[in-house]
């Protein structure tokens, strides 16, 4: 591929394997990339909300020690706003070739996992941001919108000054999160009015204003990027003394939390209040289909409320391994704080190999993420084995909810209207 910015090289710099597969696509001769992870920080000032830029600096000083030619660096990772100031500061301190110009540009990805490759082919839009206000930082947009206008039409292509682009990144995942747990408080109404979260969604999604994507009501948003970059917006907003964004922003997350606690309670409370040596069988751990991804996965805090209370978890994943799942109960744990030590876990943890032998002789069955293949469960077999009555709670509104009910299972629909048998009184 043929760059027309002729005397500077592109190197991508991206934040995650999965993004660094993504980015080889692009790589003609000219073209490097590098993938740093960007997470929230442990330790130190914004410890659990500001995104750690260590692994970022340390490949910018990696770029500088050995760029003998100008270099354009395109940011890929989800940043801080105004990093690309930083980054620009650290390679022109560190270059130990004179002359060598540097030109940062924002270029964001908005990739889905489980879709990249069809996102990356056919993208809503891509965007770059650059310094629009100088020659040089002109040029360097063009070069990198030329890669881009090999298969993306042009008028998809779009360019934005360098902080505009870093923050869109954010805004953008805060939004579609938001959707999320705007959905997910209605769900909680729907249950206490008898409403239908599904008929509610689809009419407010029928508005194009709206829209119909990302309605859907589920036991929470898991995933690497939400609650991250949230948290990261979170921070900024307070940095920069905007109390009362920071707050909104941050309820996005505190509603998340609240649908995950309200599905473990609402586990609790149909089960006659005590899950004490019952077994529950977990369809689903990571944090979507499609992926073996369990980072910040809904089903870490919902098993381990479970857990917490004495349940003995049956779970089966299509993609996830069981030392996976044991680690993030118990090391890999960054959620919600329930007190359940690793032995419990190691007790009360058991794996299965399909979904089938999850549920026999289980208590009840709990929908957590929405694999395709617990829609065609034999749910008929499922039943005769289970201890009666036999509870059906799905936390992603996948199943055929009225079979069930013929079936003889006490059904839980996030959202719908609530069977009488699961009612006792506590307000969810
Ligand atoms: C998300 C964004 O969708 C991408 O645009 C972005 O590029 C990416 O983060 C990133 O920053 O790297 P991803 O984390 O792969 O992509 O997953 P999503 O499909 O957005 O789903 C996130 C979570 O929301 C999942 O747990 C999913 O089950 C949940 N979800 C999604 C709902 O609960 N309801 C919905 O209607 C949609």
């Amino acid at each position: 591929m043929h760059l027309p910015y002729g005397r500077h090289s592109l190197l991508l710099v991206s934040c995650s394997p999965k993004h660094s597969a993504r980015a080889c696509v692009l790589t003609p001769p000219t073209l490097h990339t590098r993938s740093v992870n960007t997470p929230t920080k442990t330790t130190g000032i914004g410890a659990g909300k500001a995104a750690d830029l260590a692994y970022w600096e340390s490949a910018a000083r990696t770029i500088a020690a050995v760029s003998t030619t100008n270099k354009i660096v395109v940011e890929k990772s989800t940043v801080p706003v105004r990093t690309a100031e930083a980054i620009q500061k650290v390679l022109e301190r560190n270059c130990v070739h004179t002359g060598v110009q540097f030109q940062i540009l924002s270029n964001p990805e908005f990739l889905a996992e489980g879709t990249a490759i069809s996102d990356l082919e056919a993208p809503d839009r891509v965007l770059i941001g650059g310094r629009e206000d100088t020659e040089a930082g002109r040029a360097a947009i063009a070069a990198l919108k030329a890669v881009y206008e090999n298969w993306v039409p042009p008028e998809r292509v779009i360019t934005a000054n360098l902080w505009s682009a870093e923050l869109t990144k954010l805004a953008a995942n805060a939004f579609l999160a938001q959707r999320i747990s705007s959905i997910n408080s209605i769900s909680a109404l729907c249950e206490a009015t008898g409403a239908d979260v599904t008929q509610v969604a689809f009419a407010i999604g029928r508005d194009t204003r709206v829209g119909a994507r990302f309605l859907n009501a589920s036991v929470g948003f898991g995933g690497s990027c939400f609650q991250k970059d949230i948290l990261n917006l979170v921070y900024i907003c307070e940095s920069q003394g905007l109390k009362e964004v920071a707050e909104y922003w941050r309820s996005v997350v505190t509603i998340n939390d609240y649908q995950k606690n309200r599905f473990v309670r609402r586990i609790i409370s149909g089960m006659f209040n005590t899950i004490r040596n019952k077994n529950i069988a977990v369809l689903g751990f990571a944090f979507k289909k499609d992926t073996g991804d369990t980072r910040e996965t809904p089903a870490i805090d919902v098993c381990r409320g479970l857990m917490e209370d004495g349940a003995t978890c049956l779970v089966f994943d299509p993609q996830v391994t069981e030392q996976q799942m044991r680690y993030d109960l118990t090391d890999g744990h960054t959620g919600q704080s329930h007190s359940i030590t690793s032995e419990q876990v190691a007790k009360q943890l058991k794996v299965s190999t399909s979904a089938f032998a999850a549920c026999e002789g289980a208590h009840a069955v709990i929908v957590l993420t929405e694999w395709d293949e617990f829609k065609t469960l034999d749910w008929e077999a499922v039943f005769k084995t289970m201890v009666k009555p036999a509870f059906v709670f799905d936390g992603r509104n996948i199943l055929d909810h009225a079979h069930l009910r013929e079936l003889g299972f006490i059904v839980y629909a996030l959202g719908k209207p609530v069977d009488p048998f699961l009612k006792n009184g506590n307000a969810l």
